[in-house]
């Protein structure tokens, strides 16, 4: 970055609530970066048809060029204006789903700029359900593109403070609207085909769809793999959610998972390392005297994502070598998009 910027934080409390909004979207209407809450992760955002200003979000987030932009807008009308025709099965899905945490693949209309879909013919949008995020845009007045609100390549951010600590001095603005409620970012699928498939799962799952529209398919896999040479969603090829640490995944049944932590943890000891943990409510107990944060109740997945990002950048923070992941939570439902991030971002993952 050659010019550092001075970070303006918009606190939203009930009394100054709509001056402040009012005030970040002008910073957005003109072209700045304003970062903010939305139900999934925070996102950072500029103003999705002004190409200088998306040029901005790539180069202070650190993200590749042909990894495309998610474009937010706040009602089904405004998304009419950016894509060419809305199929019968995503205007089920955009009333079903809408506003929520799910982003929808269509053909583009040419207004859309080459740099917010990484040269692609498709643009990804989705309605958030944060009302933060949801009069953001409607006072700005255009389409916004945001990306989840980290420095490429580390955990999505789900307090303004994870924000702070990767952007500070590089975006214009932050809207502060306290943690957010969900913790993993939306679900993606490609409408474009008859026959609509998941890029990136989320807390919308497989079968929500389904009940609506019939069957869909499955497109992304739990690996990073650069060697792929066509990958559908550009961003599921880059390294993800990793922190400094290094991060060792335990996945299986309750039981083998805690018999196996004890032996890691012995032999990490042993060779001085210092492990710190994420576990799951059950867990806990048997690690008294670890660092260590909780990823909820095994049988509530929704408590592992709201955990995991946070843990993963707290003890990063802590300065821990290792991070042992315990993995005894269910894998349904939201559960199954929590392994696809946590295996994304483990070094190794071992099954027992
Ligand atoms: O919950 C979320 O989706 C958050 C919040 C801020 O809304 N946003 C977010 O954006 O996670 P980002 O940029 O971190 O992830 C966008 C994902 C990437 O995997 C990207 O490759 C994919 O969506 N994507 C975007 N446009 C696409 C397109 N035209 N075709 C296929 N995949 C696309
Ligand atoms: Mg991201």
């Amino acid at each position: 970055m050659n010019m550092k910027k001075d970070t303006r934080v918009f606190y939203v409390d009930d009394k100054a609530r709509e001056e402040r909004i009012k005030e970040a979207s002008r910073i957005l209407k003109e072209g700045g970066l304003v970062a903010f809450p939305t139900e999934t992760v925070y996102g950072l955002g500029a103003d999705a048809l002004n190409e200088r200003a998306v040029m901005q979000i790539f180069e202070a987030k650190g993200r590749p060029a042909d990894n495309p932009l998610i474009v937010h807008v706040h009602s089904k009308e405004s998304c009419l204006k950016l894509v060419k025709s809305v199929s019968e099965k995503a205007s089920v899905l955009m009333d079903s789903f809408w506003p929520g945490p799910l982003t929808l693949v269509m053909e583009r209309k040419d207004i859309v700029p080459d740099v917010t879909t990484g040269g692609l013919d498709t643009v990804a949008i989705r309605m958030p359900e944060n009302r933060i995020a949801l009069e953001l845009i409607e006072y700005s007045g255009v389409p916004v593109a945001a990306p989840s609100a980290n420095l490429s390549g580390r955990p999505s951010p789900t307090t303004a403070d994870h924000v702070l600590h990767d952007l500070s001095g590089r975006i214009d603005a932050i809207v502060d609207g306290g943690e957010v409620d969900i913790g993993l970012e939306s679900t993606v699928v490609d409408v474009t085909s008859n026959i609509p498939v998941i890029l990136r799962p989320g807390k919308v799952s497989k079968e929500d769809l389904e009940a609506c529209i019939g069957e869909v398919k499955v497109g992304y896999d739990d690996k990073t793999h650069p060697e792929s040479e066509t990958v559908r969603s550009p961003g599921m090829k880059y390294t993800h959610y990793s922190p400094d640490s290094t991060v060792i995944l335990v996945e299986g049944e309750h039981g083998n998972v805690l018999s196996r932590m004890k032996e890691i943890l012995a032999d990490l000891k042993q060779r001085g390392a210092k492990a710190g943990m994420l576990l799951t409510e059950e867990s806990i107990p048997a690690f008294p005297s670890v660092i260590s944060h909780s990823l909820g109740r095994k049988d509530m997945p929704e408590q592992a994502a709201r955990n995991l990002f946070f843990g993963l950048r707290r003890l990063d923070e802590e300065g821990m070598d290792i991070i042992i992941v315990d993995g005894s939570f269910r894998q349904d439902g939201i559960g199954m998009a929590v392994f696809n991030r946590v295996r994304k971002a483990a070094d190794m993952i071992i099954k027992v």
